[in-house]
């Protein structure tokens, strides 16, 4: 499953407003089970499952009938069943060879906080008896796109089509089905529905006969192949009018599914183009052949999910696999294009990690999302090379699972169990994507990756059609790398029980100590003395190698001490060493003073030395060093930028771009804030000349990517080329009467000399559509002149421009120079209360504190701090925003007494 980020805290409310199903004849049950696990008392063997369906009509109620093979495990007079939402019309019991009536329209009672359907059979069964449940119910299709779901699309004719289809991952199979929903209850589904004549039915298996279902021949019944013993969740199916087109390349048959207008217009081409290859890369990487004869995607409106795994049938949303060429900016599409390819590089792993093989809990989901996390990208990095999947890889999965990791976001462990309904969503967040990720590829890279496929391969062989546990992968991976390193002794259940078993990652701080290097570990930022199993990679200047990700040393307790000629590390030498060689390791460093001091030297010498993966972390590190744990001064963070007019690895930009930011902000109001901008321009006009302004359709997506952090630096440092290139590209797309989201519109206006004509046409002129659009941005002007023209318009022409575009002129003029910023404060002071007056309490306490956090000035704080007394005259109730507003100038206050000197005498220095 691919999650949207919006996802989770809707899922709460799906479950809190979900209705619950009444069956006609049952009692509530007032005594409440222990869990809300199914007990053991008997099992599914098979589903025979008829569904008819009239979506066909727009009418959303179904009826089902569901003839479940069941075998008793112990001795029970009851069937505990999974359902939510349907009603149940009766129950029968029937013989298993010839479906004759052992019993009538059994005793039902329900347990709707469970989601259980207790049935009270006729007598008490033995252990290995046999039945048929014949269970009939029927329900309505949900609106919520979760369980058995409608949606619709609009024709050409403008009229809206009803499609209707599944999303059974995690418990909703029980909405459309009475069933055992539990990932390790598997039995074989047979599957018939029964719907419109023009509509048509796809399922996990392949259709094995579509005839008229009734006399007037107004309805199909479509049957199914059965499939093998699969669990409840990965059953789907869907009926609509949608089209398809044949997946290319692809040794069994793919086809992509969609609304007949998206399939026309070529939207589905891309990932026709795609899913071939993909599957074939996948397989060849494992080894192991995808196991059915047909897989189909299918793009609908998924609304909660990005995607569905599906055995045979993926399911997507249409804003995860539709792609057009973006007509006007070529180079884009390919971020489009990768964002198609991670996705069903996603869906489709998961049809061997977790489809093949399933968790046997919930608790273990790591084992499905943490492999199509690591897939999605190790997969298209190595069949779309150009795509450099590993760098996205790195890029957005370690900080956000470092963000989600931390012990004050209350993280939990990978393994976590539970089992209530409302908290299963907690098992597909970072902790299950991304920290799950990085500590399967943490793996990867120890063992080798050679060594953990195949070790993977043995998994996937011992378990196919089974349910896993961690202890299944680590024992597979454990065979693997004894074969592969038969001297080394390694205990992999043991090193990955460390990650799997405890929240949070360690900070390793390395230290120089006489003739020894200590490393220690802790749980960074706090934790209850955790210890984790830390592969230690080092490069060192004596041996720069960076390609060895199998570590040397492991970090097992708290501390170890090693000599430095055993790490061929000399301090007397100002040698440097980095720790974490590629971010192998799932943990932060903190090196000392000399240390750092070594890393910047070598940066600034020649920074080639060093693996651009971990120049890109050293500037995530060197900021942590800076702030949290002061082993570096300011001096020395921007010492470690001054090679930046040699940097061009995208990755290392993308991490400098935070202490870009950082200092931007700091030296805003300051006196050193031109000197920064001429050091910003310095560092980023040789990497533009070599970039050019353009996108390159045939480019490396790297190159684009890196252009637009560098040129976005260039442009902030009010570098000339770039604000009339920005210029002439937004003239251009205003022409045509696009505001495309690429142009750096603040850019583009800086140079604005005719404040007054521009205000007029806009006040004045009715043609104006766009109002919003037209004020937005003017506020980038930088000539003071201009930027009072703006502010004074607003007294000038108070009929017209109203209260809210005053408001966002405020807002979109106050960060764009510190110009910019004297003259609002100004205007704001020349009369505060009629200021006040254009907010509310809570939009003015926004905006008061985002000024706040701009302000690192003296002057301009006291004339800040006059306005605020003012403001809170006002407003009797706000001293609590008071105090936070004043709370933050104080620590600015702080910040500037750290380090406005050293930053001060750094730029003085470089001017000479
Ligand atoms: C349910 O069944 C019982 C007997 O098993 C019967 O007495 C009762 O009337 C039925 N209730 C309904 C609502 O049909
Ligand atoms: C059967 O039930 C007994 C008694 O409730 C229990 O001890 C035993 O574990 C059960 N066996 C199975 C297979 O569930
Ligand atoms: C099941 O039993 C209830 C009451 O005993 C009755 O109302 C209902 O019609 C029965 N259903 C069938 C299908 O026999
Ligand atoms: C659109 O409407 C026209 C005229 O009513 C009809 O001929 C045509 O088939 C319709 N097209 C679709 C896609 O429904
Ligand atoms: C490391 O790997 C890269 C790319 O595979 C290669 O170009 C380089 O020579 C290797 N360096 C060493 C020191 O082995
Ligand atoms: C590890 O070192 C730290 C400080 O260097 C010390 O406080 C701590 O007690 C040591 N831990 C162990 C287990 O020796
Ligand atoms: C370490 O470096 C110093 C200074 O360059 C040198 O004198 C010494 O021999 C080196 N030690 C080793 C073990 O190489
Ligand atoms: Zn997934």
């Amino acid at each position: 499953m691919r999650l949207f980020v919006k996802v989770l805290s809707f899922l709460l409310v799906i479950i809190f407003f979900s209705v619950h199903g009444l069956h006609n004849n049952s009692t509530e049950i007032s005594i409440e089970p222990l869990t809300y696990r199914l007990p053991n008392d008997s099992l599914p063997l098979s589903y025979d499952l008829t569904i008819k369906t009239e979506i066909h009509r727009k009418n959303l109620n179904f009826v089902g009938n569901v003839k479940i093979h069941v075998q008793i495990q112990n001795r029970t007079k009851k069937l505990t069943l999974h359902y939510h939402g349907i009603v149940i019309d009766f129950v029968d019991l029937l013989t298993v060879n010839r479906n004759e009536m052992i019993a009538r329209n059994l005793t039902l009672h329900k347990l709707p906080k469970f989601d259980f359907l207790i049935i009270l059979l006729p007598r008490e069964f033995n252990p290995n008896e046999e039945f048929i449940l014949n269970i009939s119910y029927h329900g309505k299709l949900t609106k919520s796109k979760l369980g058995f779901f409608y949606s619709s699309y609009l024709d050409y004719n403008n009229t809206e089509i009803y499609y209707a289809a599944t999303q059974f991952e995690t418990i909703y199979a029980r909405r459309a089905l009475p069933c055992y929903d539990e990932p390790a209850k598997k039995a074989k589904i047979t599957l018939s529905i029964i719907h419109g004549k023009d509509y048509r039915a796809v399922a996990n298996t392949e259709m094995i006969s579509s005839l008229p279902f009734d006399e007037n021949q107004d309805y199909l019944i479509t049957k199914f192949n059965t499939t093998p013993s699969i669990q409840t969740y990965l059953l789907a199916f869907s009926i609509s009018n949608f089209q398809y087109i044949n997946g290319l390349n692809s040794r069994i048959s793919q086809k992509i599914y969609a609304n007949p207008i998206d399939i026309a217009e070529g939207k589905l081409n891309f990932a026709a183009s795609v899913v071939g290859p993909i599957l074939k890369g996948i397989e060849s990487l494992l080894g192991i052949e995808y196991p059915y004869n047909k897989l189909d995607h299918l793009s609908l409106d998924l609304e909660y999910f990005g995607a569905m795994e599906n055995i045979g049938l993926q399911i997507y949303d249409i804003n995860e696999i539709n792609f057009k060429v973006h007509s006007y900016d070529k180079a884009r599409t390919n971020k489009q294009k990768l964002k198609v390819i991670r996705t069903i590089a996603h869906e489709t792993s998961h049809q061997f990690f977790g489809d093949l093989t399933t968790p046997a809990w919930w608790n273990y989901a790591f084992l499905n999302e943490g492999f199509a996390t690591l897939f999605e990208s190790l997969i298209p990095s190595i069949i779309f090379p150009q795509y450099h999947q590993m760098s996205h890889f790195f890029i957005k999965n370690f900080p956000d699972a470092f963000a989600r990791d931390t012990k004050e976001l209350n993280s939990w462990s990978m393994n976590k169990y539970t089992e209530n309904p409302n908290e299963l969503w907690t098992k597909f967040n970072r902790i299950g994507y991304q920290k799950s990720g990085c500590v399967l590829r943490m793996f990867m890279e120890v063992m080798t990756q050679k060594t953990f496929i195949k070790g993977l391969k043995f998994y996937l062989n011992e378990m196919y059609w089974k349910t896993a546990t961690p202890d299944d992968l680590h024992r597979n991976l454990q065979v693997a790398f004894d074969q592969d390193f038969p001297t080394v002794i390694l205990n992999i259940s043991e090193l990955m029980s460390t990650w799997e078993n405890q929240a949070g990652y360690p900070l390793v701080t390395v230290t120089i100590s006489g003739s020894n290097l200590k490393f220690s570990q802790k749980r960074y930022p706090s934790g209850n003395e955790e210890i984790y199993s830390v592969p230690l990679t080092i490069a060192t200047k004596t041996n720069p190698n960076f390609n060895h990700t199998t570590p040397k040393q492991w970090l097992l307790t708290q501390n170890a001490t090693f000599t430095q000629s055993e790490l061929e590390f000399n301090a007397t030498n100002n040698d440097w060493m980095i720790l974490n060689i590629q971010q192998v390791g799932y943990y932060r460093v903190d090196y000392d003073t000399a240390l750092w001091q070594a890393i910047i030297s070598q940066l600034n010498e020649n920074h080639e030395e060093i693996h651009p993966i971990n120049r890109a972390i050293l500037q995530e590190e060197i900021a942590l060093a800076w702030t949290e744990f002061n082993r570096v001064t300011a001096c020395d963070v921007l010492n470690s930028l001054n090679y930046f007019d040699k940097e061009d690895e995208l990755l290392a930009w993308n991490k400098a771009d935070k202490i870009f930011d950082e200092f931007y902000t700091k030296l805003f109001t300051t006196e050193q804030f031109p000197n920064y901008l001429e050091f910003l321009n310095a560092l980023t006009s040789p990497i533009m000349k070599n970039l050019g302004f353009d996108d390159l359709s045939d480019e490396d997506v790297h190159i684009t990517d890196l252009r637009d952090i560098v040129k976005r630096w260039n442009c902030k440092a009010l570098n000339s080329d770039c604000l009339n290139h920005e210029k002439l590209k937004f003239e251009y797309f205003y022409q045509l009467n696009k505001f495309d989201s690429l142009i750096d519109v603040c850019s583009a206006r800086r140079n604005i000399k005719n404040m007054d004509k521009i205000i007029k046409e806009i006040v004045n002129n009715k043609t104006v559509i766009d109002r919003s659009e037209a004020f937005r941005n003017l506020g980038c002007a930088l000539d003071e002149k201009e930027i009072k023209i703006l502010l004074n318009s607003i007294r000038k022409y108070p009929d017209e421009i109203s209260t809210k575009e005053i408001s966002n002129i405020i807002w979109q003029t106050f960060d764009k120079s510190p110009i910019a910023l004297q003259s609002v404060l100004d205007f704001i002071e020349e009369d505060t209360h009629e200021f006040y007056n254009l907010f509310s309490t809570s939009a003015l306490y926004n905006f008061l504190t985002s000024v706040a956090k701009l302000i690192y000035n003296e002057p301009i704080m006291e004339q800040f701090r006059r306005i605020l007394t003012v403001s809170f005259d006002d407003f009797t109730t706000s001293k609590n925003c008071y105090l936070s507003i004043t709370g933050i100038l104080n620590d600015n206050q702080k910040w500037m007494d750290k380090n406005y000197k050293n930053i001060e005498n750094w730029f003085n220095k470089r001017q000479k």
